[in-house]
């Protein structure tokens, strides 16, 4: 939307185990800049049980969010006073960890007697491609990350459509288990991807399932299963075991990722004729460069628009946060005091639609 004030957004996102915060600014014609964007990893306190544990990820975020939003309000080289609103990330996530950060959201906005935005975090992953790279609605989304592996039709600010989704593991999960079961390190995403470099992708055929039906969900477990199988099959296993085992799987998922996105894309030629078609990539997965290589192909081959922000707005952060805030904002949107954390919150909810309850 264009012709709205300018406004200046504190963004904080608590839902996994990164605790951040950013200060956005969005000016009158729509445009959005960081300011500041200050993300603190907890990947030490998580590392030894190969996994986040949501209670740890909930003290680290008491622990640390009070300095990481000082700090991106000083980065920002603005004053706490001058912020118009404060978006906070209120799901879908680890519960304590979205509590600690809502909570802490709705103390600052009541204490400056700001706005509170309540966002969705899968929200706030579908509209960051607006703030990196201006792009108009419709478009496809891909979010590929720890938690989730979807495709959702962004038609505008609070009007998506699931279109599919996991129906087990989420994509990052699934390369987290793997690297996990080959005895590789947390996160385990880089650690497949770096070894597989030296691994020979052809030498196991992993299954790709569910990928002959045509509805856009994916499945990662059972690959996962064979993954494990075949290790155990050729245990004890050399460095070059895990090489081949790791490319073998990657290139499983590739095509797996690659297919769907291209039939996600017809959907979208065929539903939206008229419109030039475009997709977004957002979660951590997008930087695996197999991966990423093999949308690039599709979206080259049918004449899509691609756009992947950079990698540090692919995965958790406060700026995306803040953005969404800021969408919001400039329709009017805002919540009271008494807007719930919530574990679970699929973005074709109807909630999900802007409303102006506390305007
Ligand atoms: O978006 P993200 O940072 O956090 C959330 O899950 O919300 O995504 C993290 C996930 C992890 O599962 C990690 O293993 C995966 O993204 N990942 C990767 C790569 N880098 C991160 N997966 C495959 N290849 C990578 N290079
Ligand atoms: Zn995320």
């Amino acid at each position: 939307m264009t012709g709205q004030a300018p406004a200046i957004i504190l963004g904080i996102e608590t839902s996994c185990d990164e605790t951040a915060a950013a200060i956005v600014m969005r000016d009158e014609s729509g445009r959005g800049t960081i300011r500041s964007n200050v993300v603190r990893s907890q990947l030490d306190e998580h590392a030894a049980f190969g996994g986040v544990v949501p209670e740890l990820a909930a003290r680290a975020h008491v622990e640390w969010l009070d300095h990481i939003i000082a700090q991106a309000v000083d980065e920002a080289g603005i004053d706490l006073s001058d912020i118009d609103a404060v978006a906070a990330t209120a799901g879908p996530g680890l519960i304590g960890g979205v509590l600690v950060g809502l909570t802490t959201g709705k103390a600052l906005a009541a204490a400056l007697g700001k706005r509170l935005i309540a966002v969705n975090h899968l929200e706030a992953h579908a509209l960051t491609a607006r703030l990196t790279d201006g792009i108009k609605f419709p478009y496809l989304m891909l979010l590929v990350s720890g938690g989730h592996s979807q495709f959702v039709l962004v038609r505008g600010v609070g009007d998506y459509q699931r279109w599919g989704g996991t129906i087990d593991d989420a994509l990052g999960e699934a390369f987290d288990k793997v690297a996990k079961l080959l005895s590789l390190g947390h996160p385990g995403g880089p650690e497949v991807e770096r070894i597989a470099r030296d691994g020979d992708a052809r030498r196991f055929k992993f299954p790709r399932p569910l990928l002959r039906e045509a509805r856009l969900d994916f499945s990662f477990s059972g690959l996962k299963t064979a993954v494990r199988l075949q290790a155990e099959a050729i245990a004890p296993l050399t460095r070059q075991d895990v090489a081949d085992i790791a490319a073998s799987f990657q290139a499983a998922v590739t095509e797996i990722v690659a297919t769907r996105s291209r039939q996600a894309l017809q959907r979208l030629q065929a539903e939206w004729p008229d419109m030039a078609p475009q997709l977004v990539v957002a979660g951590g997965v997008a930087a695996n460069r197999s991966i990423a290589a093999a949308l690039a192909a599709v979206a080259e081959d049918m004449g899509v628009r691609l756009v992947v922000p950079p990698i540090a707005l692919c995965t958790d952060n406060g700026a995306m946060v803040a953005w969404a805030g800021a969408e919001r904002l400039a329709l009017g949107a805002g919540n009271g005091l008494d807007v719930a954390a919530r574990p679970r919150w699929p973005l074709d909810m109807p909630d999900m639609k802007v409303s102006e309850d506390a305007a």
